[in-house]
């Protein structure tokens, strides 16, 4: 066992929630592919049955994991009481993606025998998961990498390890085996070890596309790896012409502002028509100042919580100034309103004139706004980014939704919807920076297996054609 442990701190208090000691990854990567050809052999219905009692033992203890990932990451309780959900519900979504997209099938055969398409697991895969949805998202990758029958060691955030163990504890206790599912606690370097490691055979990322891309170069000279990177966003929220302003305002403040900001999918730059801007600003700042800040467990229950840590909200409130000192005109001021805890209120800067807007996901409550004047520029400014995750347009018409769809570079693309609360029922992943193609959600079930294609006959039979005398 390491001497090196990892503490994680509740961001609404500062008190210390959870310690432990660094894992040990070549121990967890041979435990994993030790037991992992067992998991792949048993029928499908078994592994099935498990994971369907893992939800069963998520649901026993729904209130105490709501509790601990809105002390570990600051959201409000009703906010952590939905990812538990999340976390429930993917288990019947990713039984019927299996079926759907990784199933077995019956091909038309050629003259005699059958031809079939089945999917194999690929051994053992890792899971890297952030810290902004600490359970639901490396479970996304988890629950279809153990229907497929791969073995699943999951390293979660350095930042929100205790709700990682509670995950896992809850698959070990509906009857996964312990050396299946493992939970390894560690930090980047224990990331990197379990990236490079021989023994494993998947990457299934979660994070910062700058973490992203050093693992895509990590392993470029590794192909037979299956890597998906689910990254970040600098995504687009554009408003047009609607008469619905309040709604308007709703739907940005929603999507710029949900989990303090931190979501991948988080509205980061409002384009909004000029004609628009004074009526829609006026209530968008209307609503942010009647919005609650505060600790998890508050009452009444806050809108959004804490950043994830000092840290995080010092790099924010520096971006914030970084803007206004090249020209950006604040909108309302980005404050830390308790002292040292990591609270913010909601950044609003207009970057319209600014000298410089450097295209990367800022990770927290800060929106910039930039006006424009045609429809045209609307397109051309929402896609004014390297990434491409998420994107909305809120009003207009149907041929300028149709406009946008049509032009803009990201995975979800939505019409008077938020850019954020995607649906797991459905493909979710971006462009650009924000992915490398392997979309995850529903679609995680192509990553978690690899389609084998054969052609079989019983006995063999065959007779030589053209070209023999
Ligand atoms: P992060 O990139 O800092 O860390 C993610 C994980 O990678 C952690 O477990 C971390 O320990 C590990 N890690 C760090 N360096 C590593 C390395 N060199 N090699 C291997 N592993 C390494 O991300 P974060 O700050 O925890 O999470 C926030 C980020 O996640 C944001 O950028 C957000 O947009 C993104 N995110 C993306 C999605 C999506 O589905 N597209 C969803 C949620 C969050
Ligand atoms: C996220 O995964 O960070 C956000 C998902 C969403 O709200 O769309």
């Amino acid at each position: 066992m390491s001497e090196t442990q990892i503490i994680s701190y509740e961001p609404a208090t500062g008190a210390e929630l959870w310690r432990g000691a660094v894992g040990d990854v070549d121990d967890a990567v041979a435990r994993a592919r030790a037991a992992w050809p067992q998991w792949a052999a048993q029928p499908l219905a078994n592994r099935i049955e498990l994971l369907r009692r893992f939800a069963n033992e998520v649901r026993k203890v729904q209130d105490d994991f709501a509790a601990l990932i809105a002390r570990e990451t600051g959201k409000p309780l009703w906010e952590s009481r939905t990812e538990v959900e999340a976390v429930i519900a993917k288990v019947e979504i990713s039984v019927r993606a299996y079926a759907e997209r990784t199933g077995q099938r019956k091909l038309d055969s050629a003259l005699q025998g059958t031809a079939a398409l089945r999917h194999k697991p690929h051994g053992v895969m890792a899971v890297l998961g952030p810290y902004n949805f600490p359970a639901h998202l490396p479970n996304g990758h988890i629950i279809p990498a153990l229907i497929a029958g791969n073995a699943v060691v999951l390293k979660p955030s350095e930042k929100t390890p205790a709700t990682g163990e509670m995950l896992v504890a809850c698959f070990h206790r509906a009857g996964v085996p312990q050396d299946v599912v493992q939970f390894l606690l560690g930090g980047p370097e224990e990331g990197k070890a379990l990236v490079a490691h021989d023994g494993v055979d998947g990457v299934l990322f979660t994070g910062s596309a700058q973490v992203g891309i050093a693992i895509n170069r990590k392993l470029a000279s590794n192909p037979g790896k299956i890597v998906a990177l689910e990254m970040g966003g600098n995504n687009p929220i554009v408003v047009w012409n609607t008469p619905l302003v309040q709604d308007a305002a709703t739907l940005i403040v929603q999507s710029a502002f949900t989990t303090a900001g931190q979501r991948c999918t988080a509205a980061r730059r409002l384009i909004i028509n000029s004609a628009m801007y004074e009526p829609v600003l006026e209530e968008v700042k209307r609503l942010t100042d009647r919005m609650i800040i505060g600790a998890p467990f508050d009452e009444p229950q806050p809108f959004m919580g804490p950043v994830i840590d000092s840290d995080t909200a010092d790099q924010l409130t520096e971006s914030f100034l970084y803007l206004i000192s090249h020209g950006g005109k604040a909108i309302r001021h980005m404050r830390r309103p308790q002292g040292d805890l990591p609270f913010l209120t909601p950044g609003i800067i207009d970057t319209t004139g600014a000298l410089d807007r450097p295209d990367v996901e800022l990770f927290g409550p800060l929106l910039q706004v930039v006006r424009v004047d045609d429809f045209d520029q609307a397109i051309a400014e929402a896609n004014n980014t390297r990434f491409g995750l998420s994107a909305s347009l809120v009003g207009g018409t149907p041929q300028e939704y149709n406009r946008l769809w049509a032009n803009i570079r990201a995975g979800i693309v939505n019409w008077n919807r938020p850019t954020n609360g995607a649906s797991s029922a459905a493909p979710f992943g971006g462009v650009g920076l924000s992915g490398n193609h392997r979309p995850a959600a529903f679609y995680a079930a192509d990553y978690c297996a690899y389609p084998v294609a054969s052609t079989e006959m019983e006995q063999p039979r065959a007779s030589v054609g053209v070209g023999f005398s």
